[in-house]
């Protein structure tokens, strides 16, 4: 083998190497998030996203869920929320706070799982975001 052989070899590898990580690596995060949202949230929004009529809300082309700034949903998460009317029905039940029971990478995986699911393509949140959030607290 020459050295221009050799070269384009270790190149070829090194991309492969790559595209194998950093698939593993989004594959990874949207399982996790897939898991984290069966095990805490798939018991009211359903596992299709549906929700419960007049109980819960689906996630399914929900304005909060598909919005392009992801601060609301995350806001939501941490810190719950009742009595919002959300395409013209008002929820009966409420949506707990997650903030004590889950870390920021876990609410950002289970979010990003939301937000490209049951047809939503919306931008992704970063755990970092999830952790501005958290610090500005839920009066604001
Ligand atoms: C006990 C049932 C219940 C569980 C468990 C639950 N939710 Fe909710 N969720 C609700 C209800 C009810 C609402 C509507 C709240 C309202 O009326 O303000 C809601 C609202 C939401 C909204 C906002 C929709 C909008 O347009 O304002 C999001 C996003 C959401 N939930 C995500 C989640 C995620 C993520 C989890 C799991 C970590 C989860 N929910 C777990 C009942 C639940």
């Amino acid at each position: 083998m020459n050295k221009t052989e050799s070269f384009v070899r270790k190149l070829f590898l090194s991309a492969l190497a790559f595209f194998i990580l950093a698939f593993s690596l989004a594959y990874g995060s949207q399982n996790k998030g897939a898991k984290l949202y069966k095990t805490n949230c798939a018991g009211c929004h359903g596992e299709n996203g549906m929700g419960m009529p007049g109980l819960v809300p689906p996630l399914a082309a929900d304005p909060v869920v598909t919005d392009r700034d992801p601060a609301q949903h995350i806001r939501t998460v941490l810190f719950g929320k009742q009595g919002t009317t959300i395409n013209g029905i008002k929820y009966v039940i409420y949506m707990p706070s997650w903030a004590g029971e889950l870390s920021d990478k876990q609410i950002a995986s289970i979010i990003n799982y939301e937000r490209s699911s049951w047809g939503n393509h919306a931008p992704w949140a970063a755990p970092g975001d999830v952790a501005r959030i958290r610090s500005e607290g839920p009066n604001r």
